[in-house]
């Protein structure tokens, strides 16, 4: 069986982003027998706006090939995204409308998702975190149907503490990542 790997794309380019943290914290849970990395969020800052003028061989951005190289590679993906305005931050969604082309064999397609949100607002970036189900869902990645995390409070919770050190987030982090590599050796092994 080929091994899972898990590829994890922020929403947030911020340096001292939560979500970055939830992503370093999630990849460093990866259960054994599988690995996860973390998409650069500099190199995702280079990404190019979509643009169907520019999908075209020979015209794809540098920036763009590395982003749906890195992609092929991962067996399962995931996303975790604060909450811009009520939806997904323009980066997230800029990575996800890259990795849906080709139509119907993008980088994404049929792989496992899932999506981590998190901001400091009591709902924990719900809104982002189902516009981020939907559009990856529509990208052709199979979300996994029961499996969601959003973390609200997150400055009464983690204070100026990294999110690994909070016992029970860890925990739940832990758990999405497990149920996305399950799902990625299940397709493996179909
Ligand atoms: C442009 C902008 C729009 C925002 N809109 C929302 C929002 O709609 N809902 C929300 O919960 N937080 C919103 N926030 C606050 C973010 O959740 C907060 O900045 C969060 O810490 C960002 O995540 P990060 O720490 O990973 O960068 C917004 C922040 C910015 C900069």
């Amino acid at each position: 069986m080929s091994q899972a790997h898990v590829l994890v794309l922020v929403g947030s380019l911020r340096a001292d982003s939560v979500n970055k943290q939830i992503a370093d914290t999630a990849a460093s849970l990866a259960p054994e027998g599988s690995t996860a990395l973390v998409y650069s969020t500099a190199a995702l800052a280079e990404v190019a706006f979509y643009n169907e003028d520019i999908d075209v061989d020979g015209k794809v951005p540098a920036a763009a090939l590395a982003l749906r190289a890195e992609a092929e590679k991962a067996t399962a993906f995931l996303l975790v995204t604060p909450e811009y305005n009520g939806t997904i931050p323009a980066v997230l969604k800029n990575a996800i409308d890259w990795l849906s082309r080709p139509y119907g064999s993008g980088a994404v397609s049929s792989k496992p998702v899932a999506v981590i949100s998190a901001s400091p607002s009591g709902n924990g970036a719900k809104w982002a975190h189902d516009d981020a189900r939907k559009a990856v869902g529509i990208a052709g990645g199979k979300v996994l149907k029961d499996v969601e995390l959003a973390i609200g409070g997150t400055i009464d919770k983690f204070g100026t503490a990294h999110p690994s050190e909070n016992s029970e987030v860890s925990a739940q982090i832990s758990s999405v990542v497990a149920e996305l590599v399950k799902a990625s050796n299940e397709l493996v092994s179909a």
